[in-house]
């Protein structure tokens, strides 16, 4: 029977690259609607950019672009690097769209109907310079409970401490520096509290995460014994200035009243979807109407569990659309056992990734074998990574084509054998072909990992038989040739079914693999026949080279390598699925998003500032650096301070030859800084957009007359 499935991943925010937490997510995803196309069944794989809110707002602002210029550059960064992947979206649309628009107008209509909908009036920070309304993470000041300098709005970093941002202490907002009042507005909400919700969300919610004891515990968390109403209502409004959709009024009247992010964005999936419906000529409502037979799956991680099985269904519910069928939630990425990191280079972007020149199926067949299903976190261990890979795929799985091809082509014109190859097979084989039914069935449940050690050990099993036939030795011996052939064809036919079962992990690896089998596009029913008598192959190239620990090294010092002090990412304090953050103050889920943006000010004093030893210095050399994409080796001449070697991150906007001579600002007392290249000495200072790409790097100069050595205050 064919069956009908709907398969999203959750929409990245449009504010920031793509890294390889991210990917844990796409390349899941793509594996297991790869696997359900193979497997002959109607399966659509839609996604978007999530492109509404502050966060957004604010660094279009910054980057002296409109949000609509922003979210189009990062939307073809994204396509780009999900691309680069074989992430193969069926569409990647945009949140900021028609569709998205439509059906957010609609559900809020239907669930205002439905008496579901209510305005009430909040207290909240307001920024009085920058005259908006400050989100918890935009909000920072003493933490109540340790005195912690600093701190965000909704939790302290220090002590771990959760509170509602009306209790810090000397707030500011992280946006102008300027202390923050409190002010009410009337906001939207949507009536979870009603007892329509909380009898819907205790009977469907554990229907859509059954596939997870985990998530089930969490929801039992979240919603309380029966009969206790822990769910609070949820604002889904925010007052301008904000980039988003406005909330429609009586009779198309404007409101001044944006729908908050997390209110468009999941019904981004069904924007994303009638867009493609709209383009391929498919019925929307099979997928999404009330009465839908279609299944329907969110693949997220498991931060924003809390959305997707709460107030996700319950908005589809009571607007008149199907729910979900199954919301699938996985752990978070560590690399060597810890959070990602910018200082150690473990905060790996996709586009570094590939652009070091690394194999993205290494990284795909990495992840699979380490995917099973569950919320765990998955480590990323790099050692284990060259080690699994290179023995895996490149050890056992080529090894078989590698062995036998070269054979084929020079002793018997290309072709394999002509008779008896099915009997042959399974007397020397056996268990291969029978193999396919359990692989899937591992594939269906998400355990790549468990369906992978299935694979490796078939592919053990035929290195085996390589081993004891060694048909490099039967190539040497007299009258061997009917063996021979025999051999290597067998090898050739375990070759392509296990092809088939690696083949929604390893996309291109397989595609290579069939032009080489000289057969179509591989399917899983294919696993239930070997290839015809005498069948013709094509000649062998080599199909995949094993990793070098040396590009691991050179992939992590790229992510080292950018010399200005970049901002880490903010941790999310606690456990961010805890139940008490969302009951403390029901924005806490905010941190979600605006944990994405990075706030913009951060008063000194002019002590601090003193504390900087910039200095006017002469460029005496510059010189490329071997090996290196970014830098340019200086060497600074600071008069009687002497002189200092620099690597400064300026090759993509400067020639060297045209630098020696020039003077330039440094930071003169920066700690010196051991690189992969050598001690680095201080920093030159340039000016640049926040991610450093367009339009450029602008080295700084002083007026005519300064000296080197000169202290610039
Ligand atoms: N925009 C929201 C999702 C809206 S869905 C209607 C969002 N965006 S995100 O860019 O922060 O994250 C996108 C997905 O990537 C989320 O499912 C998130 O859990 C996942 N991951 C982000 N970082 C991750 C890791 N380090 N590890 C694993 N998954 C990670 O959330
Ligand atoms: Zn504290």
């Amino acid at each position: 029977m064919t069956r009908k499935i709907l398969v999203t991943s959750a929409l990245p925010y449009a504010n920031g690259a793509i890294h390889l937490g991210h990917l844990v997510e796409y390349i899941q995803t793509d594996i297991w609607t790869r696997f359900q196309k193979m497997r002959g069944h109607e399966c659509w794989f839609v996604c978007a950019d999530d492109t509404h809110g502050t966060p957004i707002m604010l660094r279009a602002e910054k980057e002296g672009v409109t949000p609509e210029q922003l979210i189009a550059r990062v939307h073809a960064e994204h396509s780009r690097d999900f691309a680069g992947f074989h992430v193969a979206f069926d569409n990647y649309y945009t949140t900021h769209s028609d569709e998205t628009r439509h059906y957010a107008e609609d559900i809020f209509g239907k669930l205002k109907a439905a008496g579901l909908i209510e305005v009430r009036s909040i207290e909240q920070h307001y920024d009085p310079v920058k005259q908006m309304f400050l989100p918890d993470r935009f909000i920072k000041g003493e933490c109540p409970k340790c005195g912690a300098k600093d701190q965000y709005g909704d939790a302290c970093e220090s002590c771990g401490a959760a509170y509602a941002p009306t209790e810090l202490k000397n707030p500011y907002s992280a946006v102008s520096g300027a202390q923050p009042v409190l002010k009410s507005s009337d906001h939207y909400f949507f009536k979870l509290s009603d007892p329509r919700c909380q009898e819907f969300l205790r009977r469907a919610t554990r229907e859509v995460c059954k596939a997870q004891p985990e998530a089930i515990n969490k929801l039992q968390e979240w919603l309380g014994e029966p009969g206790e109403n822990k769910l609070t209502d949820w604002d889904i409004s925010r007052d301008a200035p904000y980039f988003g959709f406005e909330i429609p009024g009586e009779s198309g009247k404007s409101t001044g009243k944006f729908f908050y992010v997390w209110l468009d964005a999941p019904i981004g999936y069904m924007g994303s979807f009638k867009n493609f419906c709209a383009r391929k000529g498919l019925d929307f409502d099979e997928f999404w109407g009330k009465d839908s037979k279609a299944e329907l799956y969110h693949f997220i991680g498991k931060d924003i569990l809390y959305f997707h099985a709460l107030f996700w269904p319950a908005e589809l519910e009571h607007a008149g659309y199907r729910v979900p069928t199954s919301v699938f939630a996985h752990g978070f990425l560590t690399v060597d056992g810890a959070k990602m990191s910018k200082s150690r280079g473990t905060f790996i972007t996709a586009e570094s990734y590939l652009a070091q020149g690394l194999n993205p199926e290494w990284l795909r067949y990495y992840f699979a074998a380490k995917l099973n299903g569950s919320m765990e976190d998955i480590d990323l261990n790099l050692e284990d990574f060259t080690q699994r890979v290179n023995s895996d795929l490149v050890g056992k799985y080529i090894n078989i084509a590698s062995r036998a091809a070269g054979f084929i082509a020079k002793r018997f014109e290309g072709k394999l054998l002509h008779s008896h190859l099915n009997e042959r097979f399974q007397a020397e084989l056996p268990g291969i072909m029978e193999a396919a039914e359990e692989i899937a069935a591992l594939y269906e449940a998400r355990d790549s990992a468990r369906a992978l050690r299935r694979v490796m050990a078939l592919a053990d099993q035929v290195n085996q038989y390589v081993d004891k036939n060694q048909p490099w030795v039967l190539a040497k011996q007299e009258g061997q040739d009917a063996k021979l052939h025999e051999v290597c064809s067998l090898l050739i036919n375990a070759f392509r079914l296990l092809t088939i079962y690696l083949k929604p992990v390893l996309p291109k690896l397989a595609q290579r693999a069939e032009e080489f089998l000289n057969v179509a596009p591989l399917h899983w029913a294919d696993a239930g026949h070997l290839l015809p008598p005498a069948h013709l192959i094509n000649p062998y190239e080599h199909l995949m080279q094993r990793i070098d620990p040396k590009q691991i090294e050179a992939l992590v010092a790229a992510n080292r390598e950018s010399l200005e002090p970049v901002a880490a990412p903010p941790t999310p304090a606690a456990d961010p699925q805890s139940p008490q953050r969302h009951a403390q103050h029901q924005q806490a889920t905010e941190d979600k998003v605006q944990g994405q943006a990075e706030p913009t000010l951060q008063h000194i004093s002019i002590d601090d500032f003193g504390k900087v030893d910039l200095r006017i210095a002469r460029i005496a050399d510059a010189q490329h650096v071997e090996g290196a994409d970014k830098l340019i080796r200086l060497t600074l001449d600071l008069g009687e301070g002497g002189t200092r070697n620099v690597f400064a991150g300026i090759k993509s906007a400067y020639d060297p030859a045209q630098l020696v001579g020039r003077l330039t600002v440094m930071v003169a007392n920066l700690a010196p800084r051991k690189m992969k290249f050598g001690l680095s000495e201080g920093m030159v200072l340039a000016a640049s957009d926040t991610d450093g790409k367009s339009p450029g790097l602008f080295l700084l100069s002083p007026d005519s007359g300064a000296q080197p050595g000169m202290k610039v205050k």
